[in-house]
């Protein structure tokens, strides 16, 4: 006889991945009424919520009707065991924790329960803490499953994951970890070329981790002195050093609860070093030339372009600070070991650009994509970007020819690509296409101000207007810095 201690239409519990633990819903199968009912006694003081069902076929029924987070399950049912349920609890829902509970635990219960793949096992009569501790535990562990492979979900789907471009091997592989790690508290190792993508990664971390509303701080560690980049961190006190005229909070205190990105990890004096290994170790600081310890969650993401390995062998970086920031490392290929996602990093600043410039999508001709693929890329993704944004300002119609494409990508000079492309225009036309392209690229290096433009060719304005309408350039707007 099944017996339902809560309706079966009860409300379905807050989803399984994003409610926090205490929200958790809960599936109680044992056979005895009391159990069950000093069960949701406890469970619901926890705040959780619960069915419980006091046979097998109950039970699975209840699997398909509701969202649960986890299961607790009697070994000694009537009818169908524990033990003969597990498996089809598993075939059903195959990472939904179940703890098994039983008042005979012989040792052959146990391994084949585990076998079995229950989570854990308990004994009637329980200790309360004890199974409130390990239902905490498999609840969070199941979340974080569950987040994990909705995440993995996502980037099989697109090559496009929190603004991540890529479909190289490598590159997939880099958008696994990412997935993996974001949710932990761990601190992560970036390493890779200029231009790799280091601080799109740390952002990608910080973006899809618990940690996302609280705030993501860079900060360049290898732009600044020692004593500066303290107090940057740290914060000071009032007249901690002679410039310090007010207290001021440190990066560590306005990244509490979320993530503080150090870049350029490799350039930072040994005594900084020290002090950060300390805030890894015991989470707390001190404001430069204060007294009290300041307590801090906050994750560590560390980037790098050069071998840290290296510069620990050379007496430049501390040994122990390196193994606590390598906990998890992310190594970013440089662009030419993935030549394949050139074309679609390409695409991707083609839209952006087009839209940024408020100009109508524009396309590679194929010689430029084959420039682009052909070429070694020394500053890696971002010189990409930068040569398809001047492509896209530069162009004057929707084709982005190898012409537009900086001469070091190329390998031809401009000369070369305009008699090519032009090969029976006059002297004249060839002029005009070169006066164009000197007086669009003088606009953008003085970000479209005309009348600077005009005072450095040292001509009129009126007559650079005059050049502007009869060569049909665009006048642009440019909002970047
Ligand atoms: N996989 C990618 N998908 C899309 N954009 C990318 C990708 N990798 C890098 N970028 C873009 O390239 C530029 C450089 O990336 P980022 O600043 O993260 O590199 P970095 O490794 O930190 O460089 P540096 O060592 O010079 O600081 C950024 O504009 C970034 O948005
Ligand atoms: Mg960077």
């Amino acid at each position: 006889m099944s017996e339902v201690a809560f309706p079966l239409n009860a409300p379905v519990s807050a989803t399984a991945s994003n409610g926090n633990a205490s929200s958790a819903n809960i599936l109680v199968i044992d056979d005895e009424s009391s159990i069950r009912e000093s069960l949701e006694v406890l469970l619901s003081l926890e705040g959780y919520s619960t069915v419980a069902v006091g046979d097998g076929a109950e039970g699975l029924r209840q699997l398909e009707l509701d969202n649960f987070d986890l299961v607790l399950l009697d070994l000694a049912l009537p009818g169908q065991s524990g033990l003969e349920l597990l498996p089809q609890i598993r075939e059903r829902q195959p990472d939904l924790p179940v703890i098994m509970i039983t008042a005979y635990g012989t040792v052959d219960n146990v391994v084949e329960a585990v076998r079995a793949g229950a989570e854990n096992f308990v004994q009637k009569p329980w200790d309360n803490e004890k199974l409130l501790a390990d239902i905490r535990s498999a609840v969070a562990r199941h979340r974080a499953e569950e987040e994990n492979l909705q995440l993995k979900r996502a980037l099989k789907q697109r090559y496009n994951f929190s603004n991540l471009v890529g479909k190289s091997e490598s590159m997939l592989r880099v958008f696994d970890l990412v997935a993996q790690v974001a949710p932990s508290r761990s601190t992560v190792l970036i390493q890779g070329e200029s231009g790799t993508g280091k601080e799109l990664i740390a952002k990608a971390i910080h973006a899809n981790s618990p940690r996302r509303e609280k705030s993501f701080v860079p900060v360049n560690t290898g732009a600044m002195p020692s004593e500066l980049l303290e107090s940057t961190l740290f914060g000071h006190v009032k007249g901690a050093f002679t410039s310090a005229v007010a207290s001021k909070k440190g990066l560590f205190e306005v990244a509490n609860g979320g993530t503080l990105f150090l870049d350029e990890i490799a350039t930072m004096g040994l005594d900084t070093q020290a002090k950060i290994l300390r805030v890894l170790q015991d989470r707390r600081f001190m404001h430069l030339g204060g007294v009290q310890e300041i307590q801090v969650d906050v994750r560590i993401i560390a980037a790098t372009n050069v071998d840290l390995r290296q510069a620990v062998r050379e007496g430049k970086f501390r040994e122990d600070l390196f193994y606590r920031l390598n906990v998890i490392t992310v190594d970013l290929p440089p662009l030419r070991a993935r030549r394949e996602d050139i074309p679609l990093l390409a695409q991707h600043f083609l839209d952006f650009y087009a839209n940024e410039n408020g100009v109508p999508p524009r396309k590679l001709s194929s010689d430029a994509l084959r420039a682009l693929v052909d070429y070694d890329w020394p500053g890696n993704v971002r010189q990409l970007e930068n040569a398809i944004e001047r492509g896209v300002v530069l162009s004057s119609g929707p084709i982005i020819g190898a012409d537009l494409l900086p001469g070091e990508i190329t390998g031809r000079s401009f000369q070369d690509a305009l008699l090519d492309h032009n090969p029976n225009s006059s002297l004249f036309d060839i002029l005009e296409v070169i006066e164009r392209r000197i007086i669009i690229e003088k606009l953008e290096r003085c970000n479209w101000n005309q009348t600077e433009a005009a005072e450095q060719f040292r001509i009129p304005l009126s007559t650079l207007n005059q050049k502007i309408k009869r060569l049909n350039i665009e006048i642009r707007k440019r909002g970047r810095e």
